[in-house]
């Protein structure tokens, strides 16, 4: 039992009692709390792990697998307080299901915030709709965030240090404020928690007949998106579009998920694609441990547009041009492989046949123009197109438009 978090606890329980547990009051309690004597200040992290490893006398621990890992440094009947270690972590977009206050002790991470606009519900597990980010911004270390259950507060962070460490001071449930929906850019929203029994059998199945490499795998998939509704047939898309594409069946099979749904199917395209980009990005994450790297990656996953992110790179590197921050990284992340180079997740064109040496200067003179200059003029052509086109295709996307 760590004395911080005990006194931190009992002052929250205190001040929450005087205002009968209302829940609306909870998040700026929990906020000013963390606020007014910061664990950021005042807790030796070093100690508390000494202390958490060696002494028996602790909170009741959850089985959450939340965090990497999480601790209970403090649990009541009506809330907790949880230490979140995050080693390679990005969450995704999402909603919660209770409320309170989060604080940055070690580390810091990029903090983006969303709306979902003219959003329906199509099952009560899967919404539709239009995800717009309505704010970005760097928490450092010592910064607090409340936290409101429901639509109203839909977020993602992507930590920039290993490890980063927050402190949560939370409810357990809010109860009618759930699912507490994932959001996947630009138009859809899932409950990650429901569990559709049938569904999951059907996924480990193809996942045989994948191992398999069954020669009708495509034609079943096809078969199955052409008859199953909105939910089950894309949840089927989601899981096996990364084979379909490297067996050259994507195409069909998209079209005949959008020839059986129409019209509310229009966002499924953009949304796919948008989750594969933030798939390669998460994975990059894990072995790409610099902060500043991982800040770049955290602008590409979710940042948009290059203007905007530009303005993020001007902020945190006042000292040069964004252009000039940005070319550095990209000399820093070049990397070898047995067919090219690679840049993040863009291949060298291997209908080039130069020298490593060259690839190299050629991929950064394709990054500096597509950075310089307006990318609706770009009128080179030969090697420069075709380089400049397996850029645009990356995950670097968001500085093309
Ligand atoms: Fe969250």
């Amino acid at each position: 039992m760590n004395p911080y978090f005990d006194q931190l606890g009992r002052t929250v329980l205190e001040r929450w009692r005087e205002q009968n547990f209302s829940l609306e009051t909870f998040p700026e309690i929990a906020r000013l709390a963390l606020d007014q004597s910061p664990p950021s200040q005042n807790v030796d992290l070093e100690e508390l792990v000494h202390e958490f490893l060696s002494r028996d006398e602790q909170p009741f621990q959850s089985q959450s697998g939340f965090g990497q890992p999480e601790l209970v440094a403090f649990n009541d009947q009506r809330f907790y307080i949880q230490i979140l270690f995050w080693l390679e972590g990005t969450t995704d977009i999402h909603q919660h299901e209770f409320s309170g206050a989060f604080h940055v002790m070690q580390g810091s991470s990029i903090h983006a915030e969303f709306d979902f606009d003219h959003a329906r519900s199509i099952t009560p597990h899967l919404r539709v709709g239009d995800l717009r980010m309505k704010q970005i911004e760097l928490l450092e270390t010592g910064r607090t965030v409340s936290i409101t259950s429901g639509r109203e507060c839909i977020h993602s962070l992507f930590h920039l240090d290993t490890p980063s460490v927050t402190v949560v001071v939370r409810t357990h449930h809010d109860p009618g404020t759930g699912p507490q929906y994932n959001y996947l850019p630009p138009h859809l929203a899932i409950d990650p928690l429901h569990t559709d029994a049938l569904t999951q059998r059907r996924k480990q199945l193809l996942g045989v007949l994948e191992t398999l490499e069954h020669p009708r795998y495509a034609t079943f998939v096809r078969k199955m998106v052409e008859s199953l509704d909105f939910e089950r047939g894309f949840n089927i898309l989601l899981h096996t579009m990364e084979h379909l594409q490297d067996l050259g069946e994507w195409e069909p099979v998209l079209a005949a998920f959008q020839e059986r749904h129409g019209e509310l199917a229009k966002g499924v395209p953009a949304t796919l694609a948008e989750s594969l980009r933030r798939d390669t990005i998460s994975r990059m994450r894990y072995h790409i441990d610099d902060p500043d790297h991982r800040f770049f990656l955290a602008l590409l996953m979710n940042v948009p547009t290059r203007a905007d992110i530009f303005a993020f790179i001007q902020e945190r590197f006042p000292d040069q041009s964004p252009v000039e921050t940005i070319l550095g990284w990209a000399e820093e992340l070049i990397e070898p492989t047995d067919f090219g180079l690679t840049l993040l997740d863009a291949s060298f064109p291997e209908t080039i046949d130069v020298a490593s040496e060259r690839q190299s200067v050629l991929l950064i003179d394709a990054l500096r123009e597509a950075l310089e200059e307006d990318p609706e003029s770009n009128d080179s052509g030969g090697e420069d197109s075709v380089i400049f086109a397996a850029l645009a295709e990356s995950c670097l996307r968001p500085l093309f438009s």
